[in-house]
């Protein structure tokens, strides 16, 4: 049996049909750019989501970067956010020309660890940009006394937690801004580049139309120096239709990740957590273990993909040596990225193919010196 890390393929089989009819009707009406689809996947990616606006662009880094612009965050000034993530959740704290004040993560949920927040703010903090890592939503509760407590905004980066659920309502649908990708290997993916900024404030929403397009409301007149970041009319067409299986999709992957934890129990791996009142949304499956590198090729050698989210933190990167941190600041950032791995997950996965992954991982474990 061969269990590939991922196999989008097989999610695009299970609506190949209804995507294929869409994709041909977006053709035939020449709606390339923005358009009918897309306009109607934001309103209802919105209503999935619970928030009032979903404005749709053409990735999640492009949506990270006009949240900051929303905030007018610029040169000089500090967002406190997580070490441990795709290296997006910096790049738009990095474009607008401010720092990113980088916080240790809590061990057991890979998220920003709340109890170190506060000691992080400073008179040029503007905004506290959370990501829910692997799907698992942040202490929202939490984050939001600090934030309301320092007048600051939250940026949810929920890039990775389409569907999660924090005091049962969606992730999203917390912060002042919250962004989103569809990139296709997410959650809810595109057949390219996609992602979402969402928000309840009527006067960001309008002001993140106008600077997705070019800074115009109307053609060629231009209000604001603006940017080219719409998302394609066909991405609207395919997430629309996909849009309609998410919330199956992600019941499946909570289903594979329950036999997973129930499976793996007994082994030496430390396995990811939902802490209470929360509900992941099952992006990545990241079991922890210092013999990570050694496991990952045993399961390679038996056909098993695995991979590594993320092998370095942010704070060590070449790109942000300039930021003055060392080996050491964030220990538990340091020590996840030498120790995580996460197994294959994805709604298509079966059974026999999770039994299968479960039972390489006992064999490691008995050959284990
Ligand atoms: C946590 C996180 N933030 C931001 C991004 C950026 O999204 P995109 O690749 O759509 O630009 C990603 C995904 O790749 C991500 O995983």
């Amino acid at each position: 049996m061969q269990v590939p890390y991922l196999d989008l393929r097989a999610q695009i089989n299970s609506c190949r049909r209804e995507i294929d009819a869409a994709l041909a009707k977006a053709i035939d009406c020449c709606s390339f750019i923005l358009g009918p689809d897309v306009l109607d996947f934001e309103k209802q990616f919105a209503k999935y989501c619970g928030v009032r606006h979903a404005i749709a662009v053409n990735s999640g880094t492009s949506a990270l970067h006009l949240a900051l612009l929303l905030l007018d965050v610029g040169p000089g000034d500090e967002i406190i956010t997580t070490p441990y993530t795709f290296a997006a959740s910096s790049w738009a704290i990095s474009y607008v020309g401010a720092r990113p004040v980088y916080v240790d993560i809590n061990e057991a949920t890979f998220n920003i660890d709340v109890t170190q927040v506060e000691k992080a703010i400073t008179p040029r903090t503007k905004a506290i940009l959370p990501v829910h890592l692997y799907g698992l939503p942040c202490d929202l509760e939490e984050l939001l006394k600090i934030a309301a407590r320092n007048s600051l905004p939250i940026i949810e980066d929920a890039a990775q937690a389409h569907g999660a659920l924090y005091r049962g309502w969606k992730v999203g649908s917390f912060g002042k801004i919250a962004c989103f990708s569809f990139y296709p290997a997410k959650n809810l993916g595109a057949f390219g580049e996609g992602g979402a900024l969402l928000t309840d404030d009527s006067i960001f929403a309008e002001r993140a139309r106008l600077l997705r397009e070019h800074g115009a409301a109307e053609r060629y007149h231009h209000q604001e120096i603006g940017y080219n970041y719409r998302m394609e009319g066909l991405q609207g067409a395919v997430l629309r239709v996909k849009l309609n299986y998410l919330q199956t999709w992600t019941n499946a992957r909570r289903q594979i990740a329950k036999r997973y934890s129930q499976l793996l129990a007994d082994t030496p791996l430390r396995l990811p957590i939902e802490p209470e009142g929360s509900a992941s949304a099952w992006h990545l499956y990241t079991v922890r273990h210092p013999q990570r590198d050694e496991l990952k090729k045993f399961l390679e050698e038996g056909g098993i993909g695995s991979s590594v989210h993320y092998p370095l933190p942010l704070h060590l990167q070449p790109c942000y040596q300039f930021l003055d941190y060392n080996v050491g600041d964030f220990p538990i950032a340091e020590r996840a990225a030498q120790e995580c791995l996460s197994l294959p997950i994805y709604p298509e996965l079966s059974d026999e193919q999770v039994a299968f992954v479960c039972s390489r991982i006992h064999g490691f474990f008995r050959n284990a010196p």
